[in-house]
């Protein structure tokens, strides 16, 4: 019976021949995946042997990553703003700096909670492209951690395009215990009447394809695994952004706020095209962890 160790040792010399730069890191994954252990576990332990069945699964596993597949796929799971998703191909891999379009979502509901007066309409939100359900989700965890009540003082609406995606986004809005407050709408961007009659977002949040069409061939191989229209973003990349910034004026509360992930070399672009499309309405580019452009703030001018 192979050990731990031995087993690591195999398959990250083949992950690594594959092409795979974290090859170490996706053998421990994929092996914790297949004997039911976390990758501490699988690290602390490497002369314990492993099962027959055990080593049948981690073969599959390294197999489809030699294939080039995402290491989330196989295990079914990604980590993301400290949750655990439910991925598979029918959504996008959430990424780890969309999680600053979820920290300042969270920061922009807290502020508006803070001044809102008792019994005053909850403030709506909507996560337009939802994917996995990622920021939504994440987003409604973290309200529920600051003691907010969904649904009596924030709703989230969820829209897709995808009904497969939006399926995946249900689910693990079921798995997170924060369906309630939320609802998901299979829609071009956002429905042609809002939830609540009609009534205006105060944030919409989104994280639409922004890849230029052309760049995707060059993308590593492991984005071939996830559905094209979750990235493609048209010939300069904002054509879905655009898209949205155009229906803004009829969804956003006249002090409503928009927050879109921008890609890194977008910063110049997109700003610009909030320019060309709303004129007189401001916006401002943040900065993700790693010092890149990332969050486009859009705000309406205010009322005169
Ligand atoms: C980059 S992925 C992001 C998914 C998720 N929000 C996340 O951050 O992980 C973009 C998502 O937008 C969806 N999408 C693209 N065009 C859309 C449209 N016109 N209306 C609604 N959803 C759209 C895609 O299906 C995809 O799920």
């Amino acid at each position: 019976m192979a050990t731990i160790g031995e087993l690591l040792a195999g398959a990250t010399s083949r992950l690594r021949a594959s092409g795979s730069e974290t090859a170490r890191l996706d053998a421990e994954l994929l092996l914790g995946h297949a004997v039911g252990a976390d990758r501490t576990a699988i690290v602390a332990h490497r002369d314990a042997p492993v099962g027959a069945d055990a080593a049948a699964r981690f073969e599959e596993s390294v197999r489809r990553r030699e294939a080039g597949e995402p290491v989330a796929y196989i295990r079914g799971i990604k980590e993301f703003h400290g949750l655990a998703f439910g991925v598979d191909r029918r959504a996008l891999i959430p990424r780890p700096e969309t999680e600053a379009l979820v920290d300042a979502a969270l920061a922009e509901v807290m502020t508006r909670l803070g001044r809102r007066v008792a019994d005053a309409d909850p403030v709506r939100v909507a996560d337009v492209g939802t994917g996995s359900g990622a920021i939504a989700v994440a987003l409604a965890v973290a309200l529920r951690g600051r003691r907010v009540e969904l649904a009596r003082d924030v709703t989230i609406l969820a829209t897709e395009r995808s009904a497969e995606a939006l399926d995946l986004a249900r689910e693990n809005a079921v798995a997170h215990a924060a369906a309630d407050g939320m609802r998901f709408v299979d829609a071009d961007l956002l429905p042609p009447v809002l939830p609540d009659g009609g009534a205006p977002l105060d944030v919409v949040l989104a994280n639409l394809p922004y890849v230029q069409s052309d760049a995707i061939a060059g993308l590593p191989v492991a984005a071939s695994f996830e559905p094209r229209e979750a990235l493609d973003g048209g010939p300069d990349g904002l054509e879905v952004v655009r898209a949205l910034l155009e229906l803004l004026p009829d969804v956003l509360a006249t002090d409503g706020v928009a927050l879109f992930e921008i890609g890194a070399d977008q910063g110049e672009a997109a700003p610009t095209a909030v320019d060309e499309l709303l004129p007189s309405w401001r916006s401002s580019v943040s900065a993700d962890l790693a010092g890149l452009p990332r969050v486009l703030r859009i705000e309406r001018p205010p009322v005169t």
